[in-house]
Protein backbone atom coordinates (compact mmCIF):
# COMPACT_ATOMS: atom_id res chain seq x y z
CA UNK A 1 0.00 0.00 0.00
CA UNK A 2 1.42 3.51 -0.25
CA UNK A 3 1.95 5.61 2.33
CA UNK A 4 1.57 8.56 0.09
CA UNK A 5 -0.44 11.41 1.81
CA UNK A 6 -4.07 10.98 0.60
CA UNK A 7 -5.03 13.59 -2.63
CA UNK A 8 -6.08 17.22 -1.29
CA UNK A 9 -9.96 17.49 0.64
CA UNK A 10 -12.76 18.46 -1.56
CA UNK A 11 -13.62 21.51 -0.57
CA UNK A 12 -17.15 20.72 0.38
CA UNK A 13 -18.96 24.35 0.21
CA UNK A 14 -17.72 24.87 -3.49
CA UNK A 15 -19.61 21.63 -4.60
CA UNK A 16 -22.81 21.91 -6.25
CA UNK A 17 -24.30 19.42 -3.32
CA UNK A 18 -23.64 22.01 -1.21
CA UNK A 19 -25.19 24.15 -3.17
CA UNK A 20 -28.72 22.45 -3.62
CA UNK A 21 -28.54 22.07 0.25
CA UNK A 22 -28.41 25.53 0.92
CA UNK A 23 -31.11 26.31 -1.31
CA UNK A 24 -33.45 23.80 -0.43
CA UNK A 25 -32.43 24.47 3.43
CA UNK A 26 -33.72 27.67 2.94
CA UNK A 27 -37.06 26.92 1.11
CA UNK A 28 -37.75 24.08 3.94
CA UNK A 29 -40.64 24.45 6.31
CA UNK A 30 -39.75 20.71 8.21
CA UNK A 31 -43.83 19.18 8.58
CA UNK A 32 -43.33 15.85 9.92
CA UNK A 33 -47.08 15.50 10.49
CA UNK A 34 -47.47 16.49 6.98
CA UNK A 35 -44.99 14.64 5.50
CA UNK A 36 -46.23 11.68 6.94
CA UNK A 37 -49.77 12.16 6.26
CA UNK A 38 -48.77 12.80 2.52
CA UNK A 39 -46.62 9.56 2.53
CA UNK A 40 -47.24 6.99 4.59
CA UNK A 41 -44.56 4.49 2.82
CA UNK A 42 -42.15 7.31 4.53
CA UNK A 43 -41.43 5.28 7.52
CA UNK A 44 -40.71 2.55 6.12
CA UNK A 45 -38.54 4.11 2.77
CA UNK A 46 -36.74 5.69 5.32
CA UNK A 47 -35.92 3.01 7.65
CA UNK A 48 -32.67 0.68 6.73
CA UNK A 49 -31.43 -2.36 7.87
CA UNK A 50 -27.60 -2.59 9.29
CA UNK A 51 -26.60 -6.04 10.18
CA UNK A 52 -28.69 -6.66 13.23
CA UNK A 53 -29.85 -2.80 13.85
CA UNK A 54 -32.99 -1.67 12.45
CA UNK A 55 -32.56 2.21 11.63
CA UNK A 56 -35.93 4.70 11.13
CA UNK A 57 -34.59 7.77 9.85
CA UNK A 58 -37.88 8.71 8.77
CA UNK A 59 -38.46 11.33 12.01
CA UNK A 60 -35.46 13.37 10.73
CA UNK A 61 -36.28 16.89 9.04
CA UNK A 62 -35.32 15.79 5.50
CA UNK A 63 -37.39 15.14 2.24
CA UNK A 64 -36.50 12.93 -0.55
CA UNK A 65 -35.03 15.96 -2.40
CA UNK A 66 -32.32 16.68 0.84
CA UNK A 67 -31.26 13.28 1.17
CA UNK A 68 -30.85 12.77 -2.64
CA UNK A 69 -28.97 15.97 -2.15
CA UNK A 70 -26.53 14.57 0.50
CA UNK A 71 -25.95 11.66 -1.29
CA UNK A 72 -24.62 13.75 -4.31
CA UNK A 73 -22.34 15.56 -1.69
CA UNK A 74 -21.08 12.17 -0.42
CA UNK A 75 -20.23 11.95 -4.42
CA UNK A 76 -18.61 14.76 -4.65
CA UNK A 77 -16.28 14.66 -1.54
CA UNK A 78 -15.13 11.71 -2.51
CA UNK A 79 -16.27 9.19 0.37
CA UNK A 80 -16.30 6.11 -1.24
CA UNK A 81 -12.38 6.62 -2.62
CA UNK A 82 -12.03 7.71 0.97
CA UNK A 83 -13.55 5.08 2.51
CA UNK A 84 -12.32 2.47 0.63
CA UNK A 85 -8.58 4.38 1.20
CA UNK A 86 -9.14 3.40 4.74
CA UNK A 87 -9.75 -0.15 4.59
CA UNK A 88 -6.58 -0.53 2.13
CA UNK A 89 -4.72 1.10 5.22
CA UNK A 90 -3.65 4.16 2.79
CA UNK A 91 -2.27 7.07 4.84
CA UNK A 92 -5.36 8.73 5.54
CA UNK A 93 -4.03 10.28 9.26
CA UNK A 94 -2.11 12.77 7.39
CA UNK A 95 -0.88 14.77 10.01
CA UNK A 96 0.68 11.45 11.47
CA UNK A 97 1.25 10.20 8.13
CA UNK A 98 -0.23 6.71 9.68
CA UNK A 99 -2.70 4.36 8.10
CA UNK A 100 -6.15 3.86 9.80
CA UNK A 101 -6.62 0.30 10.13
CA UNK A 102 -8.98 -0.20 13.14
CA UNK A 103 -11.52 -1.69 10.79
CA UNK A 104 -8.29 -4.63 10.34
CA UNK A 105 -8.87 -5.76 13.98
CA UNK A 106 -11.95 -7.37 13.45
CA UNK A 107 -10.91 -8.87 10.17
CA UNK A 108 -11.45 -12.29 9.68
CA UNK A 109 -8.03 -14.43 10.13
CA UNK A 110 -8.08 -15.94 6.90
CA UNK A 111 -8.60 -12.72 4.91
CA UNK A 112 -4.79 -11.35 4.97
CA UNK A 113 -4.09 -7.53 4.56
CA UNK A 114 -0.62 -6.15 3.40
CA UNK A 115 0.05 -2.78 4.47
CA UNK A 116 3.27 -1.20 4.33
CA UNK A 117 4.79 -4.30 3.67
CA UNK A 118 3.16 -6.41 6.68
CA UNK A 119 0.46 -8.80 6.80
CA UNK A 120 -1.07 -7.21 9.33
CA UNK A 121 -3.83 -9.83 9.63
CA UNK A 122 -1.26 -12.67 11.16
CA UNK A 123 -0.26 -9.85 13.35
CA UNK A 124 -3.16 -9.22 14.76
CA UNK A 125 -4.43 -12.65 14.84
CA UNK A 126 -0.99 -13.72 16.94
CA UNK A 127 -1.73 -10.28 19.51
CA UNK A 128 -5.16 -12.11 19.99
CA UNK A 129 -4.15 -15.26 20.77
CA UNK A 130 -1.70 -13.75 23.02
CA UNK A 131 -4.75 -12.16 24.79
CA UNK A 132 -6.89 -15.19 24.97
CA UNK A 133 -4.60 -17.21 25.86
CA UNK A 134 -4.05 -14.64 29.10
CA UNK A 135 -7.58 -14.42 29.54
CA UNK A 136 -8.19 -18.00 29.98
CA UNK A 137 -5.23 -18.23 32.01
CA UNK A 138 -6.78 -15.69 34.58
CA UNK A 139 -10.49 -17.10 34.29
CA UNK A 140 -9.66 -20.42 34.97
CA UNK A 141 -7.24 -19.58 37.79
CA UNK A 142 -3.97 -20.46 36.05
CA UNK A 143 -3.02 -16.91 36.70
CA UNK A 144 -2.44 -16.99 40.02
CA UNK A 145 -0.80 -14.02 42.55
CA UNK A 146 2.27 -14.05 44.85
CA UNK A 147 0.43 -16.59 47.06
CA UNK A 148 -0.94 -18.88 44.79
CA UNK A 149 -4.40 -17.10 44.82
CA UNK A 150 -6.17 -17.18 41.82
CA UNK A 151 -7.92 -13.49 40.06
CA UNK A 152 -11.03 -11.89 41.34
CA UNK A 153 -10.01 -8.19 40.40
CA UNK A 154 -9.06 -6.79 37.38
CA UNK A 155 -8.23 -3.04 37.58
CA UNK A 156 -7.57 -1.76 34.52
CA UNK A 157 -5.88 1.79 34.66
CA UNK A 158 -5.92 3.81 31.49
CA UNK A 159 -7.51 6.99 30.67
CA UNK A 160 -9.36 8.21 27.23
CA UNK A 161 -9.29 5.59 24.50
CA UNK A 162 -7.54 3.13 27.13
CA UNK A 163 -10.44 3.85 29.45
CA UNK A 164 -13.43 5.00 27.94
CA UNK A 165 -14.08 1.90 25.15
CA UNK A 166 -13.41 -1.03 28.08
CA UNK A 167 -15.47 0.72 30.51
CA UNK A 168 -18.44 1.50 28.13
CA UNK A 169 -18.28 -2.38 27.38
CA UNK A 170 -17.66 -3.60 30.15
CA UNK A 171 -20.80 -2.41 31.65
CA UNK A 172 -23.01 -3.10 28.21
CA UNK A 173 -21.86 -6.47 28.58
CA UNK A 174 -22.08 -7.13 32.40
CA UNK A 175 -24.54 -10.20 31.91
CA UNK A 176 -21.44 -11.93 30.30
CA UNK A 177 -18.61 -11.23 32.91
CA UNK A 178 -17.83 -14.56 33.99
CA UNK A 179 -19.47 -15.17 38.21
CA UNK A 180 -16.66 -14.17 40.43
CA UNK A 181 -14.64 -12.20 38.39
CA UNK A 182 -15.09 -7.73 38.66
CA UNK A 183 -13.24 -5.27 37.02
CA UNK A 184 -12.80 -1.61 37.88
CA UNK A 185 -11.37 1.02 35.89
CA UNK A 186 -8.87 3.84 37.26
CA UNK A 187 -8.41 6.34 35.03
CA UNK A 188 -8.21 10.14 36.97
CA UNK A 189 -5.38 11.45 38.20
CA UNK A 190 -7.47 12.86 40.97
CA UNK A 191 -5.93 10.50 43.45
CA UNK A 192 -9.45 9.80 44.80
CA UNK A 193 -10.03 7.54 42.05
CA UNK A 194 -7.12 5.08 42.55
CA UNK A 195 -7.77 5.63 46.49
CA UNK A 196 -11.55 4.19 46.08
CA UNK A 197 -10.98 1.75 43.67
CA UNK A 198 -8.51 -0.31 45.88
CA UNK A 199 -9.30 0.97 48.99
CA UNK A 200 -11.65 -2.46 50.09
CA UNK A 201 -9.66 -4.60 47.44
CA UNK A 202 -7.45 -7.89 48.22
CA UNK A 203 -4.24 -7.36 47.11
CA UNK A 204 -3.17 -11.09 46.59
CA UNK A 205 -6.43 -11.77 44.22
CA UNK A 206 -5.80 -8.34 42.16
CA UNK A 207 -4.43 -7.75 39.15
CA UNK A 208 -3.75 -4.52 37.29
CA UNK A 209 -3.52 -4.19 33.01
CA UNK A 210 -1.85 -1.00 32.79
CA UNK A 211 -3.19 0.70 29.47
CA UNK A 212 -1.81 3.12 27.51
CA UNK A 213 -0.95 3.09 23.74
CA UNK A 214 1.88 5.48 24.35
CA UNK A 215 2.74 4.04 28.02
CA UNK A 216 3.97 8.06 28.76
CA UNK A 217 0.61 9.57 29.56
CA UNK A 218 0.76 10.91 32.73
CA UNK A 219 -2.18 9.86 34.54
CA UNK A 220 -1.76 6.50 33.44
CA UNK A 221 1.43 6.44 34.39
CA UNK A 222 1.23 8.08 37.88
CA UNK A 223 -1.73 5.48 38.33
CA UNK A 224 0.43 2.99 37.88
CA UNK A 225 3.06 3.71 40.12
CA UNK A 226 0.39 4.56 43.06
CA UNK A 227 -1.03 1.17 42.15
CA UNK A 228 2.64 -0.99 42.39
CA UNK A 229 3.19 0.91 45.66
CA UNK A 230 -0.63 0.38 46.78
CA UNK A 231 0.26 -3.52 45.91
CA UNK A 232 3.98 -3.69 47.56
CA UNK A 233 2.81 -1.92 50.69
CA UNK A 234 -0.62 -4.36 51.03
CA UNK A 235 1.33 -7.47 50.01
CA UNK A 236 3.83 -6.77 52.77
CA UNK A 237 1.38 -6.26 55.10
CA UNK A 238 -0.36 -9.37 54.70
CA UNK A 239 3.12 -11.18 54.92
CA UNK A 240 2.75 -12.41 51.21
CA UNK A 241 5.99 -10.54 50.22
CA UNK A 242 9.17 -9.85 51.81
CA UNK A 243 9.83 -6.10 51.68
CA UNK A 244 12.94 -6.82 49.12
CA UNK A 245 13.74 -5.87 45.85
CA UNK A 246 12.82 -9.77 45.02
CA UNK A 247 9.44 -9.21 46.35
CA UNK A 248 8.84 -6.30 44.70
CA UNK A 249 9.88 -7.77 41.31
CA UNK A 250 7.50 -10.66 42.11
CA UNK A 251 4.68 -8.83 42.83
CA UNK A 252 4.56 -6.92 39.66
CA UNK A 253 4.98 -10.15 38.03
CA UNK A 254 2.19 -11.92 39.40
CA UNK A 255 -0.11 -8.30 39.80
CA UNK A 256 0.95 -6.51 36.53
CA UNK A 257 0.55 -6.53 32.98
CA UNK A 258 0.29 -4.07 30.27
CA UNK A 259 -0.94 -3.40 27.08
CA UNK A 260 0.59 -0.88 24.57
CA UNK A 261 2.67 0.17 21.36
CA UNK A 262 5.69 1.18 23.24
CA UNK A 263 6.95 -2.20 24.49
CA UNK A 264 9.86 -0.63 25.41
CA UNK A 265 8.27 1.70 28.24
CA UNK A 266 6.36 -1.07 29.99
CA UNK A 267 9.47 -2.99 30.61
CA UNK A 268 11.31 0.38 31.91
CA UNK A 269 8.17 0.70 33.70
CA UNK A 270 9.09 -3.21 35.28
CA UNK A 271 6.66 -4.79 33.74
CA UNK A 272 8.02 -8.10 31.74
CA UNK A 273 7.43 -7.47 28.13
CA UNK A 274 6.27 -11.85 28.44
CA UNK A 275 3.53 -10.14 30.48
CA UNK A 276 2.53 -7.28 28.09
CA UNK A 277 0.38 -6.98 24.95
CA UNK A 278 0.84 -5.09 22.09
CA UNK A 279 -0.65 -2.82 19.14
CA UNK A 280 0.21 -0.55 16.80
CA UNK A 281 0.11 3.09 15.61
CA UNK A 282 -2.62 3.08 13.05
CA UNK A 283 -5.16 2.04 15.89
CA UNK A 284 -6.17 4.93 17.61
CA UNK A 285 -6.57 5.67 21.08
CA UNK A 286 -10.25 5.62 20.71
CA UNK A 287 -10.89 3.45 18.01
CA UNK A 288 -8.71 1.04 20.18
CA UNK A 289 -11.22 -1.02 22.30
CA UNK A 290 -11.33 -3.93 19.95
CA UNK A 291 -7.54 -4.10 20.01
CA UNK A 292 -5.55 -5.20 23.27
CA UNK A 293 -6.99 -2.34 24.69
CA UNK A 294 -9.90 -4.82 25.49
CA UNK A 295 -7.71 -7.23 27.43
CA UNK A 296 -9.82 -6.24 30.53
CA UNK A 297 -12.69 -7.21 28.63
CA UNK A 298 -11.59 -10.06 27.30
CA UNK A 299 -10.99 -11.50 30.65
CA UNK A 300 -14.11 -10.56 31.78
CA UNK A 301 -16.01 -11.85 29.41
CA UNK A 302 -14.11 -14.50 27.91
CA UNK A 303 -12.26 -15.24 24.30
CA UNK A 304 -15.34 -16.41 22.93
CA UNK A 305 -17.89 -13.47 23.86
CA UNK A 306 -14.89 -11.21 22.72
CA UNK A 307 -14.37 -12.81 19.41
CA UNK A 308 -18.34 -12.57 18.80
CA UNK A 309 -17.99 -8.78 19.70
CA UNK A 310 -15.32 -8.58 16.84
CA UNK A 311 -17.68 -10.35 14.36
CA UNK A 312 -20.37 -7.69 15.32
CA UNK A 313 -17.63 -4.74 14.83
CA UNK A 314 -16.66 -6.55 11.18
CA UNK A 315 -20.28 -6.85 10.25
CA UNK A 316 -20.86 -3.42 10.30
CA UNK A 317 -17.64 -2.70 8.67
CA UNK A 318 -18.88 -4.79 5.64
CA UNK A 319 -21.78 -2.96 5.81
CA UNK A 320 -20.37 0.38 5.53
CA UNK A 321 -18.02 -0.87 3.21
CA UNK A 322 -20.72 -2.70 0.09
CA UNK A 323 -23.50 -1.32 0.92
CA UNK A 324 -24.58 1.75 -1.60
CA UNK A 325 -24.91 4.70 0.25
CA UNK A 326 -28.58 4.67 -0.57
CA UNK A 327 -29.02 2.48 1.93
CA UNK A 328 -25.92 2.70 3.83
CA UNK A 329 -26.59 3.55 7.68
CA UNK A 330 -23.22 5.30 8.33
CA UNK A 331 -23.42 7.26 5.75
CA UNK A 332 -26.68 8.35 5.72
CA UNK A 333 -26.64 9.03 9.36
CA UNK A 334 -23.72 11.02 8.86
CA UNK A 335 -24.85 13.24 5.95
CA UNK A 336 -27.51 13.59 8.61
CA UNK A 337 -25.76 15.02 10.76
CA UNK A 338 -23.56 17.19 8.39
CA UNK A 339 -27.07 18.66 7.34
CA UNK A 340 -28.08 19.34 10.94
CA UNK A 341 -24.68 21.34 11.74
CA UNK A 342 -24.05 22.97 8.53
CA UNK A 343 -27.72 23.34 7.64
CA UNK A 344 -29.91 23.58 9.80
CA UNK A 345 -27.52 24.87 12.68
CA UNK A 346 -27.71 22.63 15.25
CA UNK A 347 -24.23 22.51 17.41
CA UNK A 348 -25.25 19.72 19.38
CA UNK A 349 -26.34 16.06 19.17
CA UNK A 350 -27.90 13.67 22.01
CA UNK A 351 -27.30 10.09 22.15
CA UNK A 352 -30.25 8.68 24.61
CA UNK A 353 -29.93 4.86 25.12
CA UNK A 354 -32.71 3.07 26.32
CA UNK A 355 -30.88 0.17 28.11
CA UNK A 356 -29.11 1.42 31.78
CA UNK A 357 -26.22 -1.02 30.44
CA UNK A 358 -25.32 1.23 27.80
CA UNK A 359 -24.96 3.82 30.13
CA UNK A 360 -21.60 4.58 29.24
CA UNK A 361 -22.12 5.02 25.86
CA UNK A 362 -22.61 8.51 25.47
CA UNK A 363 -19.26 9.24 27.29
CA UNK A 364 -17.66 7.04 24.76
CA UNK A 365 -19.03 8.88 22.10
CA UNK A 366 -18.17 12.33 23.29
CA UNK A 367 -14.41 11.27 22.88
CA UNK A 368 -14.98 8.88 19.62
CA UNK A 369 -16.68 11.99 17.87
CA UNK A 370 -15.47 15.03 19.38
CA UNK A 371 -11.90 14.19 19.03
CA UNK A 372 -11.98 13.24 15.71
CA UNK A 373 -13.94 15.46 14.64
CA UNK A 374 -13.59 19.10 16.94
CA UNK A 375 -11.25 20.65 14.44
CA UNK A 376 -10.23 24.06 12.37
CA UNK A 377 -8.06 22.76 9.72
CA UNK A 378 -8.06 20.41 7.04
CA UNK A 379 -5.93 17.90 6.36
CA UNK A 380 -3.86 20.10 3.88
CA UNK A 381 -3.56 22.12 6.99
CA UNK A 382 -6.26 24.85 5.19
CA UNK A 383 -9.03 26.18 7.14
CA UNK A 384 -11.64 24.70 7.29
CA UNK A 385 -14.48 25.93 5.07
CA UNK A 386 -17.78 25.45 7.20
CA UNK A 387 -18.61 24.67 11.11
CA UNK A 388 -16.95 21.09 12.05
CA UNK A 389 -18.03 18.77 14.68
CA UNK A 390 -20.98 18.44 16.95
CA UNK A 391 -20.75 18.14 21.32
CA UNK A 392 -22.23 14.82 21.67
CA UNK A 393 -23.86 14.60 25.15
CA UNK A 394 -26.36 11.98 26.82
CA UNK A 395 -27.93 9.99 29.27
CA UNK A 396 -29.77 7.07 29.44
CA UNK A 397 -33.18 7.24 29.37
CA UNK A 398 -35.29 7.41 30.90
CA UNK A 399 -33.43 9.10 33.50
CA UNK A 400 -32.71 11.97 30.84
CA UNK A 401 -36.51 12.01 30.45
CA UNK A 402 -36.75 13.96 34.01
CA UNK A 403 -33.78 15.85 33.42
CA UNK A 404 -32.98 17.93 30.12
CA UNK A 405 -35.71 16.78 28.04
CA UNK A 406 -37.06 19.48 28.34
CA UNK A 407 -34.81 21.70 26.26
CA UNK A 408 -35.01 19.18 23.41
CA UNK A 409 -39.05 19.75 23.40
CA UNK A 410 -39.70 23.05 24.18
CA UNK A 411 -36.43 24.75 23.46
CA UNK A 412 -35.04 27.69 20.76
CA UNK A 413 -32.24 25.15 20.05
CA UNK A 414 -32.59 22.08 17.82
CA UNK A 415 -31.01 18.90 19.22
CA UNK A 416 -30.87 16.18 16.49
CA UNK A 417 -31.18 12.76 19.00
CA UNK A 418 -30.21 9.36 18.67
CA UNK A 419 -32.60 6.88 20.18
CA UNK A 420 -31.36 3.47 20.85
CA UNK A 421 -32.92 0.49 22.32
CA UNK A 422 -33.07 -3.57 22.48
CA UNK A 423 -36.17 -5.01 22.33
CA UNK A 424 -34.68 -8.12 24.91
CA UNK A 425 -33.19 -7.22 27.84
CA UNK A 426 -30.97 -8.65 29.87
CA UNK A 427 -33.16 -8.70 33.34
CA UNK A 428 -36.97 -9.24 31.80
CA UNK A 429 -38.74 -7.87 35.11
CA UNK A 430 -42.95 -7.60 35.55
CA UNK A 431 -44.60 -5.55 38.08
CA UNK A 432 -46.73 -8.30 39.43
CA UNK A 433 -49.25 -5.98 41.10
CA UNK A 434 -49.42 -2.53 38.57
CA UNK A 435 -50.88 0.60 39.60
CA UNK A 436 -54.57 -0.39 39.09
CA UNK A 437 -54.46 2.06 36.46
CA UNK A 438 -52.77 2.49 33.14
CA UNK A 439 -49.82 -0.17 34.21
CA UNK A 440 -51.85 -3.33 34.56
CA UNK A 441 -51.06 -6.36 36.82
CA UNK A 442 -48.13 -8.53 35.26
CA UNK A 443 -47.37 -5.76 33.07
CA UNK A 444 -43.89 -6.31 31.32
CA UNK A 445 -41.50 -3.53 32.66
CA UNK A 446 -39.62 -3.46 29.46
CA UNK A 447 -42.44 -2.45 27.40
CA UNK A 448 -43.19 -0.07 29.47
CA UNK A 449 -39.83 1.35 29.57
CA UNK A 450 -39.86 1.14 25.71
CA UNK A 451 -43.12 2.84 25.62
CA UNK A 452 -41.58 5.98 26.84
CA UNK A 453 -38.85 5.55 23.75
CA UNK A 454 -42.31 5.61 21.40
CA UNK A 455 -43.61 8.12 23.36
CA UNK A 456 -40.62 10.83 23.28
CA UNK A 457 -39.60 10.36 19.30
CA UNK A 458 -43.42 11.12 18.71
CA UNK A 459 -43.92 13.85 21.02
CA UNK A 460 -40.38 14.90 19.56
CA UNK A 461 -41.91 14.83 16.01
CA UNK A 462 -45.29 15.66 15.90
CA UNK A 463 -45.80 17.69 19.17
CA UNK A 464 -49.09 19.17 20.63
CA UNK A 465 -50.85 21.88 18.30
CA UNK A 466 -52.35 25.02 20.09
CA UNK A 467 -55.56 23.41 19.29
CA UNK A 468 -55.12 20.31 20.97
CA UNK A 469 -53.78 21.77 23.77
CA UNK A 470 -57.50 23.81 24.27
CA UNK A 471 -59.30 21.08 22.72
CA UNK A 472 -57.86 19.14 26.77
CA UNK A 473 -59.67 22.26 28.13
CA UNK A 474 -56.31 24.05 29.32
CA UNK A 475 -57.15 27.50 30.46
CA UNK A 476 -55.55 30.11 27.36
CA UNK A 477 -53.23 31.59 29.17
CA UNK A 478 -51.39 28.42 29.62
CA UNK A 479 -52.12 27.55 26.16
CA UNK A 480 -48.87 28.63 24.92
CA UNK A 481 -46.69 27.38 27.18
CA UNK A 482 -48.25 23.73 26.81
CA UNK A 483 -47.66 23.67 23.10
CA UNK A 484 -44.90 21.29 21.79
CA UNK A 485 -43.57 22.66 18.51
CA UNK A 486 -43.18 19.33 16.72
CA UNK A 487 -40.35 18.65 14.16
CA UNK A 488 -37.31 18.02 16.88
CA UNK A 489 -35.54 15.04 14.61
CA UNK A 490 -34.84 11.95 16.13
CA UNK A 491 -32.92 8.49 14.46
CA UNK A 492 -34.17 5.19 15.89
CA UNK A 493 -32.25 2.54 16.53
CA UNK A 494 -33.74 -0.56 17.72
CA UNK A 495 -31.69 -3.96 18.23
CA UNK A 496 -33.16 -7.70 19.31
CA UNK A 497 -30.61 -7.48 22.57
CA UNK A 498 -27.27 -6.14 23.32
CA UNK A 499 -25.59 -9.38 22.92
CA UNK A 500 -21.54 -8.67 21.89
CA UNK A 501 -22.11 -8.63 18.40
CA UNK A 502 -24.72 -6.09 18.48
CA UNK A 503 -22.50 -3.97 20.76
CA UNK A 504 -19.98 -4.07 17.90
CA UNK A 505 -22.16 -3.43 15.23
CA UNK A 506 -22.95 -0.19 17.68
CA UNK A 507 -19.47 1.05 18.28
CA UNK A 508 -18.38 0.52 14.75
CA UNK A 509 -22.04 1.88 13.26
CA UNK A 510 -20.61 5.73 15.07
CA UNK A 511 -16.74 5.28 14.20
CA UNK A 512 -17.90 5.00 10.50
CA UNK A 513 -20.65 7.81 10.94
CA UNK A 514 -17.79 10.15 12.21
CA UNK A 515 -15.69 9.07 9.60
CA UNK A 516 -17.99 10.13 7.25
CA UNK A 517 -18.69 13.49 8.53
CA UNK A 518 -15.08 13.97 8.69
CA UNK A 519 -14.78 13.58 4.86
CA UNK A 520 -16.95 15.81 4.26
CA UNK A 521 -15.49 18.39 6.31
CA UNK A 522 -11.90 17.46 4.92
CA UNK A 523 -10.67 16.88 8.46
CA UNK A 524 -8.39 14.42 9.49
CA UNK A 525 -10.67 12.28 12.20
CA UNK A 526 -7.41 10.79 13.47
CA UNK A 527 -4.98 13.15 15.25
CA UNK A 528 -5.51 14.86 18.36
CA UNK A 529 -3.21 17.23 18.28
CA UNK A 530 -5.68 19.92 20.44
CA UNK A 531 -4.90 17.92 23.42
CA UNK A 532 -0.81 18.92 23.60
CA UNK A 533 -0.98 21.97 25.00
CA UNK A 534 -2.89 21.28 28.21
CA UNK A 535 -0.71 18.30 28.86
CA UNK A 536 2.38 20.63 28.16
CA UNK A 537 1.29 23.37 30.20
CA UNK A 538 0.42 20.84 33.25
CA UNK A 539 3.59 20.13 33.93
CA UNK A 540 5.10 23.20 33.20
CA UNK A 541 2.77 24.70 35.88
CA UNK A 542 3.53 21.35 38.37
CA UNK A 543 6.70 23.15 40.01
CA UNK A 544 4.57 26.27 40.39
CA UNK A 545 1.48 24.58 42.36
CA UNK A 546 4.21 22.66 44.44
CA UNK A 547 5.81 25.74 46.05
CA UNK A 548 8.68 26.90 43.19
CA UNK A 549 8.10 30.52 43.08
CA UNK A 550 9.89 31.40 40.39
CA UNK A 551 7.99 29.28 38.40
CA UNK A 552 4.94 30.69 40.15
CA UNK A 553 6.24 34.06 38.74
CA UNK A 554 6.15 33.36 35.06
CA UNK A 555 2.68 32.18 34.96
CA UNK A 556 0.08 34.79 33.97
CA UNK A 557 -1.56 36.91 37.25
CA UNK A 558 -5.11 34.55 36.68
CA UNK A 559 -3.05 31.89 36.76
CA UNK A 560 -0.98 32.82 39.08
CA UNK A 561 -3.19 33.90 41.23
CA UNK A 562 -5.47 30.46 41.45
CA UNK A 563 -2.86 28.80 42.08
CA UNK A 564 -1.82 31.16 45.04
CA UNK A 565 -5.36 30.56 46.12
CA UNK A 566 -4.92 26.77 45.88
CA UNK A 567 -1.65 26.77 47.86
CA UNK A 568 -3.70 29.26 50.91
CA UNK A 569 -6.18 26.43 50.66
CA UNK A 570 -4.92 23.40 50.61
CA UNK A 571 -3.90 22.14 53.94
O1 LIG B 1 -5.11 13.03 25.68
C1 LIG B 1 -5.82 12.37 24.71
C2 LIG B 1 -5.26 11.03 24.41
O2 LIG B 1 -4.12 11.23 23.67
C3 LIG B 1 -6.27 10.17 23.71
O3 LIG B 1 -6.26 10.32 22.35
C4 LIG B 1 -5.88 8.81 24.17
O4 LIG B 1 -6.93 7.90 24.01
C5 LIG B 1 -5.55 9.09 25.62
O5 LIG B 1 -4.90 10.33 25.59
C6 LIG B 1 -4.72 8.06 26.31
O6 LIG B 1 -3.52 7.84 25.64
P1 LIG B 1 -2.64 6.57 25.94
O7 LIG B 1 -3.45 5.35 25.61
O8 LIG B 1 -1.43 6.71 25.09
O9 LIG B 1 -2.29 6.59 27.41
Amino acid sequence: MTSEPARLPVDATTTTAWGSLTELSKNLQPDLRGWFATDPARAGRLSHQAVDLHVDLSKNLVTDEVLASLLALADEVRLAERRDAMFAGEHINVTEDRAVLHTALRRPSDEPLTVDGQDITADVQDELAKVYTFAEKVRSGEWTGVTGEPVRTIVNIGIGGSDLGPVMAYEALEPFVQDGLEVRFVSNIDPTDVAQKTADLDPTTTLFIVASKTFGTLETLTNARLARDWMWRSLVAVGAIEDSEEGRADAVAKHFVAVSTALDKVEAFGIDPENAFGFWDWVGGRYSVDSAIGTSLAVAIGPDAFAELLAGFHAMDEHFRTTPFEQNVPALMGLLNVWYVNFRDAHTHAVLPYAQQLHRFPAYLQQLTMESNGKSVRWDGTPVTSDTGEVFWGEPGTNGQHAFYQLIHQGTRLVPADFIAVANPAYPLTDAVGDGGAVAAGADVHGLFLANFFAQTKALAFGKTAEEVRAEGVAEELVSAKVFSGNRPTTSILAPALTPSVLGQLIALYEHVTFVQGVVWGIDSFDQWGVELGKKLALEIAPAVAGDEDALRTQDPSTAALIAKYRELRA
